[in-house]
């Protein structure tokens, strides 16, 4: 049995695999499906803590989790330690989470021009500055994600310093920020970061099915794993993975009829939550069709279509075949 429990702050999950924070992705429908299949804890896409603090709180916070969702953690992206305090207050006080994040790691330039997600790296002190505000703060746990450094010296630096300010867990996604998402997850690094600290760490980048799974839990010896691409379009790896780490044994290929069945579960929960009109659905029809026989004909006829039942007959007469 590999699975391990994961505990962060109080808070025990059942094991040890997580749903990455991604933009655009881990909406509540979304997070409630990989639940479904097994992920112990999901978190929100990122949360400009300006953007809560200041302008559109009620828009952010509707819609963005309920009941079902649990346990699940917040990620704030932002560089003021002031309007991260507050917006983490807020969303402590509104939700409850079990962790809130605060991301370090984001390459993109939107989000790096401002100083935010990996940019912080650069700068210990201001990080040092926003986990100990939040830490001493909030009663909720505190973690943080980030990526490598080109030295695993400053890496090890910077993870150290994350947790002597009071963070509770640490992911780390094995890549650079310059390196985006080209090379590999460099598990060499992941592992002396776990060696490093005494807090739960977790371990992200290229897993994608149960062999990777098994192998950055065992060659880095992490306490937790950390799913991003993979799942997206593709909740039941979490049940796959899962399966395999608790038994040893592999399930059996999909059947096509597998992915339509997840994409129909999915559109259902957008439309019970309010979702479909605020998500792309032509991008989020194009990750649960891939590889379907009929799948580019449902991609065209599907964009702009907000109403469920539409899209499900949509996809069943495009598939009949495999459906
Ligand atoms: C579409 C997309 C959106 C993402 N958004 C976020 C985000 O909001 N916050 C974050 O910390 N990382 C974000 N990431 C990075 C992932 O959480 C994860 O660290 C990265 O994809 C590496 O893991 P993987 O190899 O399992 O995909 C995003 C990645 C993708 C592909």
């Amino acid at each position: 049995m590999k699975l391990k429990k994961l505990t962060i702050g109080s808070t025990e999950l059942p094991g040890n695999l997580l749903l990455a924070p991604m933009a655009d992705v881990t909406n509540l429908a979304f997070r409630l499906l990989c639940r479904q299949y097994g992920a112990d804890l999901t978190y929100t896409e990122m949360i400009h803590s300006d953007a809560l603090v200041n302008e559109n709180r009620k828009a952010i916070m509707k819609g963005l989790t309920n009941r079902e969702d649990w346990p699940f953690g917040v990620q704030l992206v932002g560089n003021s330690p002031e309007s991260l305090r507050e917006a983490a207050l807020l969303v402590e006080e509104e939700f409850r989470p079990v962790v809130i994040d605060v991301n370090m790691g984001c390459p993109a330039k939107c989000i790096t021009r401002a100083g935010c997600g990996s940019t912080l790296l650069k700068s210990p002190e201001l990080v040092h500055k926003i986990i100990s505000g939040l830490a001493d703060a909030l009663e909720t746990p505190v973690s943080a994600k980030v990526r490598i450094l080109e030295r695993e010296e400053e890496s090890l630096e910077i993870a150290r310093l994350i947790e002597d300010a009071g963070a509770l867990a640490l992911t780390v996604h094995g890549r650079t920020a310059g390196q985006m998402y080209s090379g590999n997850s460099d598990l060499r690094q992941i592992r002396a970061i776990k060696k490093e600290l005494s807090i739960p760490v977790i371990a992200n980048g290229d897993i994608r099915d149960e062999e990777s799974a098994e192998n950055a839990l065992e060659f880095t010896g992490c306490d937790g794993l950390m799913v991003g691409r993979a799942a997206m379009g593709n909740p039941f790896i979490f049940r796959r993975i899962r399966h395999y780490l608790e038994t040893g044994e592999k399930l059996e290929p999909d059947p096509q009829t597998r992915q339509l069945e997840d994409f129909e579960a999915y559109i259902t929960l957008l439309e019970e939550h309010g979702l479909l009109p605020s998500i792309n659905l032509r991008m989020h029809a194009q990750w649960f069709t891939k590889g379907l026989h009929g799948s580019r004909y449902i991609r065209e006829k599907i964009s702009g279509m907000k109403d469920a039942r539409s899209i499900i007959e949509l996809m069943k007469t495009s598939c009949q075949e495999n459906y």
